[in-house]
């Protein structure tokens, strides 16, 4: 109950933004089995758009050639349903969490470019088609370009070739003529990945395939990208003449360690480089949750510059209990990146962000350490 009373007195982020975008968050598959009712309350009062963390990946919702594993998928959608919320899927084709069967056939040989289409297609034709008219948008492809701006490596490309992402995208207008369709990538700070991002959208474009999005995913730090930075290729991307939405957003106050495939674990490193990487496991200082209010403030400050631009910005997680920058890339840390903290209470970062909302932008000044 006394949890309850804090948040019915809580202004609601989803109200204070009505009139500018969704505001968004995704769910693991302990709140869409409703394990964590704090984070849920939290997700009905101030969420009016939601996208699952993990289920809706290759490898959780298709692990083996013939199984789908829609349960947990039915209940995400079912929630939403429930709380009239936007809906979204993430993500049909993607070169990571792809098991390694999805590529090669029964005797284990790589397929050809024929076969993998054909698979790509019934996976794309069977997730979409379960919620045709019941998710609204989807990441139909996630982080094809790479740093330099050509093509990512992955199987995908080495078997179809470069437009495995047309095909994602007309497999997924067939199934679901009625959903919207996006692309989703990170690191558009990179001048030449973010230049290689807008090549793919204009080539897609001319190619008479349907781009509704470009998803932002936003994992920023405390002091990168640089507001500047990010502003640049908003204006970059909103040239395309399709929406834009961060759609993954997190802050993380932890020092940067490069993203690899495999998690490195944090006690494999020496006590002093321990503590360099995970400097706050007695809590944050509260010096370190004033940049965090500082940084969201001024985030949402330029998301409301250019709310014409953006359909919905989305949390990566409810809280920070729940965030992968705790365990990827290095298990074991303890970051603080959201606006509630481990108990799903509001942070500082919560109040500064609705104040932006309420036309307080003085307030990033007055945030002083
Ligand atoms: O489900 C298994 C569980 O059975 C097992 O016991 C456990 C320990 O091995 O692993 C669990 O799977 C983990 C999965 O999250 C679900 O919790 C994977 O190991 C772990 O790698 C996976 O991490 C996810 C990561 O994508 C994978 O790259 C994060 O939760 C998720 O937040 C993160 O999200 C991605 C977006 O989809 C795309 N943009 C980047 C973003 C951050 O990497």
């Amino acid at each position: 109950m006394k949890h309850n009373k804090i948040i019915r007195n809580q202004p609601v982020l989803k109200d204070v933004f009505k009139d500018d975008f969704y505001i968004g968050v995704a769910l693991n598959v302990n709140q869409i089995y409703d394990k964590e009712p704090n984070a849920i309350a939290l997700v009905q009062r101030h969420f009016n758009s939601i996208v699952p963390e993990n289920i809706l990946k290759w490898e959780e919702v298709h692990p083996e050639p013939n199984k789908y594993n829609f349960d947990p998928v039915d209940r995400f959608v079912a929630f939403g349903e429930k709380h009239k919320m936007h809906i979204i899927g993430h993500t049909l084709v993607w070169f990571h969490q792809t098991p390694d069967w999805v590529f090669q056939d029964e005797s284990g040989k790589p397929l050809d470019r024929e076969a993998l289409l054909k698979r790509m297609q019934e996976h794309i034709y069977t997730v979409m088609g379960r919620y045709k008219g019941r998710i609204h948008g989807w990441d139909v492809v996630n982080e094809a370009i790479a740093d330099d701006g050509g093509f990512r490596k992955c199987k995908w490309l080495d078997i179809i070739g470069e437009d495995y992402v047309v095909k994602a995208y007309e497999y997924a207008r067939a199934a679901d003529p009625g959903a919207q369709l996006y692309y989703n990538e990170y690191d558009f700070e990179k001048q030449a990945k973010c230049e290689g991002v807008i090549r793919l959208i204009r080539d897609l474009q001319s190619k008479g395939v349907r781009i509704d999005g470009v998803g932002i995913q936003g994992h920023w730090f405390l002091d990168y990208p640089r507001i500047e930075e990010i502003e640049t290729y908003i204006l970059a991307l909103s040239k395309l003449g399709v929406k834009l939405m961060v759609t993954e957003l997190d802050v993380g106050v932890l020092p940067f360690y490069p993203v690899d495939s495999k998690a490195v674990a944090l006690s494999s490193f020496d006590p002093e480089t321990q503590k360099k990487y995970n400097p706050y496991t007695d809590g944050l200082p509260d010096s370190v949750q004033k940049d965090l209010a500082k940084r969201y403030a001024e985030l949402f400050s330029l998301f409301h510059k250019h709310r014409d631009k953006f359909s919905r910005i989305t949390f990566w997680a409810v809280h920070d209990g729940q965030s992968w920058r705790s365990y990827l890339p290095i298990s074991g840390r303890t970051d603080y990146p959201m606006l509630f903290d481990r108990h799903c209470k509001p942070k500082p970062a919560f109040e500064a962000v609705i104040k932006i909302a309420q036309g307080e932008e003085s307030l990033i000044n007055s945030i002083d350490n």
